[in-house]
């Protein structure tokens, strides 16, 4: 079958290890980027690129849809709808994507489905988001709602510095979203799920609070996966229609695991590195069984 990956940037090394595990298990990669869609309506209405007819594939594996304007992540991921809706299977599905990008959205569904999660205050006024400050206890942590990789994320711990940092971000409208810190000691951990398997998971260890392998933690792998933290990850993944996802999950000392994120569209060099399989061919053979099916 012919198994198409979109992505921002073709050579990553993600997308490299995919078109590997495609080829390895006899199938054909057809690698393309965002950018060179091409979405034609009335004539009739079809999506190409590079003049392939993008329905013709058996699937799309969603890799980073990058940064982007507001107008071409709606297009992007109208494109992506479209695509489904002719039946091809995408994964993860735009829906899910769509839920997994927005941290708020992310964390009420879970929350609603009795999955535990960091106490958190969503808002676009800085003085009725800042009433909260007592209750999420000191510092809090200000994330931005779409962000990714620990970037724009900080701590603050003084009420008048959270003051200016969150008036200003409100004025350059920007929803404020604030969390409680919890102190995980420079620790967290990644499941990566695939289907309704936990199939790798690592702690993430890091000097800083922030536990992102892009900014330096170290991977150390999780082996056996304790069956709380696998049904936890597992859960929140089928929460948010996501099915193939790293999950970001903290320990609190008296609360136990948190959900952090869902990541529609995770990395996984850092989770590699310490996995003695290749993810990247668990992830074909998932598409090609869900394709099959
Ligand atoms: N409320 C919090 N308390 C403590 N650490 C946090 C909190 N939120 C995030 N972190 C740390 O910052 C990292 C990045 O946050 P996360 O919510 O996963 O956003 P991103 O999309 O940027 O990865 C987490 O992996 C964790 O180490
Ligand atoms: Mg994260």
């Amino acid at each position: 079958m012919i198994i198409g990956v979109v992505t921002r940037n073709p050579h990553g090394w993600a997308t490299k290890e995919l078109r590997k595990a495609i080829e390895k298990l006899g199938h054909v990669p057809f690698i393309f980027r965002f950018r060179d869609i091409i979405a034609e309506v009335g004539f009739p209405a079809r999506v190409f690129v590079k003049g392939c007819d993008v329905s013709s594939l058996s699937a799309i594996i969603v890799r980073p849809i990058g940064r982007c304007s507001l107008e071409q992540a709606i297009f992007r991921m109208d494109v992506l709808h479209w695509i489904e809706d002719r039946g091809v299977y995408v994964v993860n599905s735009p829906s899910a994507i769509e839920i997994a990008v927005d941290k708020y959205r992310t964390l009420y569904l879970l929350e609603r489905a009795g999955i535990p999660v960091p106490k958190t205050v969503v808002g676009e006024c800085c003085e009725e988001v800042l009433k909260y400050i007592n209750d999420l206890g000191k510092p809090i942590v200000v994330k931005p709602l779409f962000g990714s990789r620990g970037l724009g994320s900080f701590r603050v711990r003084s009420k008048d510095y959270a003051w200016r940092v969150l008036s200003d971000l409100a004025f350059l409208k920007h929803v404020l979203y604030v969390q409680e810190y919890i102190r995980h000691r420079g620790r967290d951990i990644r499941v990566f799920v695939i289907g309704d398997r936990a199939v790798a998971a690592m702690y993430r260890v890091a000097r800083s609070w922030k536990t992102n392998v892009y900014l330096g933690a170290k991977p150390i792998r999780l082996y056996p996966i304790p069956q709380e933290v696998e049904e936890l990850a597992i859960k929140s993944c089928r929460v948010v229609g996501c099915e193939i996802a790293g999950v970001d999950i903290v320990e609190d000392r008296e609360r136990g695991y948190l959900v952090l994120e869902v990541n529609s569209q995770p990395g996984w060099r850092g989770l590699q590195s310490v996995t003695p399989f290749s993810i990247a061919e668990e992830i074909v053979k998932y598409v090609v069984s869900r394709v099959r099916r």
